[in-house]
């Protein structure tokens, strides 16, 4: 039997519902992933932003440097403190601030078309530029950003060898330093609110290191799958303009081709999963993207912590879809396959090469 791969493997190579990779336990099915998500106490959310490949200590020692560290806050928390933190973060995505940022995305759209790579035009930046200006963070280098965040997925979500470890750890150190700085001098709404609310800067750190990844390379990555999957069928490429098209397109690919493929939980105590006897503090690794013939989805978790930029991934990807669509009716992809981002966590083409 071909050995699965925990950075590449899809659902297709999976022959059991609970299946043993690189020493997790990887759970797909469906039913099972929901009631993982749906008990916090069985299942901790402890180690979701914990590093796939253990930080070598020449990397550690540059974190303890730069004093990085990664307090329980959103994702990772399981204790009493995410309630308060996790209203607070809410509060700028209201469905109101959210579809109010319509317009901005439109235009935003508008001023990337006409680019050959369409991860490099206009996937890239886009969702970064929108997340700040909700967030009220301004004067935000976008490329740096981009930057510290792809390197910051690479190195906690990679298979990643010491060397590539020691390129990367600089990212990851700098992003956080800057997070703190920003805290002290108050700079930008964000900050503000969490230094009002008591938040410590170590925690406001921690915090918003996972924000200003996951509220924006989650949607690069959903724009690049559904910008290659439109282009690849004529015929959708044409309806797209219609109405609902592009919200009910941008439900299949989560459904199907999501971004953030799997994610991570612990167990408090020994379970039994399909069957399967799986011991106390296991890692598992839950599969979030679907079967072809289901119509349901897990693309956004489940339970306590279902994911906060639900709403503004789905308009961001919707959005952009349709405006393309719309204006380069003729537009098709072009080149080779693209290589793609192939990450414990997530998944996406590199680039989607085009001509009109
Ligand atoms: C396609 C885009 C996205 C996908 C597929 C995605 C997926 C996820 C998933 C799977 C989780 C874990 C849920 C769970 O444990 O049950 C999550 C959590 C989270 N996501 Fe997203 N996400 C996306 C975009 C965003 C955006 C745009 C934001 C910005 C607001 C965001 C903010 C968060 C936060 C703050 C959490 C942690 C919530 C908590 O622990 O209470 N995500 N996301």
């Amino acid at each position: 039997m071909p050995l699965v791969d925990l950075f590449t493997f899809t659902r297709a190579e999976l022959t059991s519902p609970v299946q043993v990779v690189g020493g997790r336990w990887v759970v797909s099915d469906h039913d099972d992933v929901r009631a993982v998500l749906a008990d916090p106490v069985t299942y901790l959310p402890d180690n979701a932003l914990t590093a796939v490949t253990p930080v070598a200590p020449s990397a550690l020692r540059a974190l303890v440097r730069a004093r990085f560290s990664l307090p329980p806050t959103l994702a990772n928390n399981g204790s009493s403190s995410h309630a308060g933190l996790r209203r607070l973060v809410a509060s700028f995505f209201t469905p109101a601030r959210v579809a109010a940022a319509e317009p901005r995305i439109r235009a935003l759209v508008a001023e990337r078309l006409g680019g050959t790579d369409l991860v490099r035009d206009l996937a890239w930046d886009l969702p970064a530029i929108v997340l700040m200006e909700l967030l009220g963070l301004e004067n935000v280098d976008i490329p740096t950003l981009k930057r510290w965040s792809t390197g910051s997925l690479e190195f906690f979500w990679g298979d990643v060898t010491r060397e590539r470890q020691m390129e990367l750890v600089d990212d990851v150190g700098d992003f956080h330093q800057w997070l703190v700085k920003r805290y002290h001098a108050r700079d930008g709404e964000l900050f503000c609110a969490l230094a009002d609310a008591g938040v410590s800067a170590e925690d406001s750190a921690g915090l918003c290191y996972f924000l200003l990844i996951a509220g924006q390379e989650t949607t690069t990555q959903l724009l690049s799958t559904a910008l290659r999957r439109a282009l690849q069928d004529r015929a959708l490429w044409a309806r797209l303009p219609e109405p609902g098209v592009a919200e009910s397109f941008v439900e299949d690919v989560l459904r199907t081709e999501t971004p953030v493929v799997t994610w991570r939980r612990l167990t408090a105590r020994e379970v039994v999963l399909s069957g399967v006897r799986v011991p106390a503090g296991a890692e598992l690794v839950l599969l979030l993207s679907g079967k072809e013939t289901d119509p349901r989805h897990l693309a956004f978790g489940y339970g306590r912590h279902f994911c906060l930029g639900a709403g503004l991934a789905r308009l961001e990807a919707a959005v952009t879809l349709r405006t393309v669509a719309t204006h380069e009716p003729s537009l098709h992809l072009t080149g080779p396959d693209p290589e793609w981002l192939q990450l414990l966590s997530f998944r996406a083409p590199r680039s989607v090469t085009v001509a009109r």
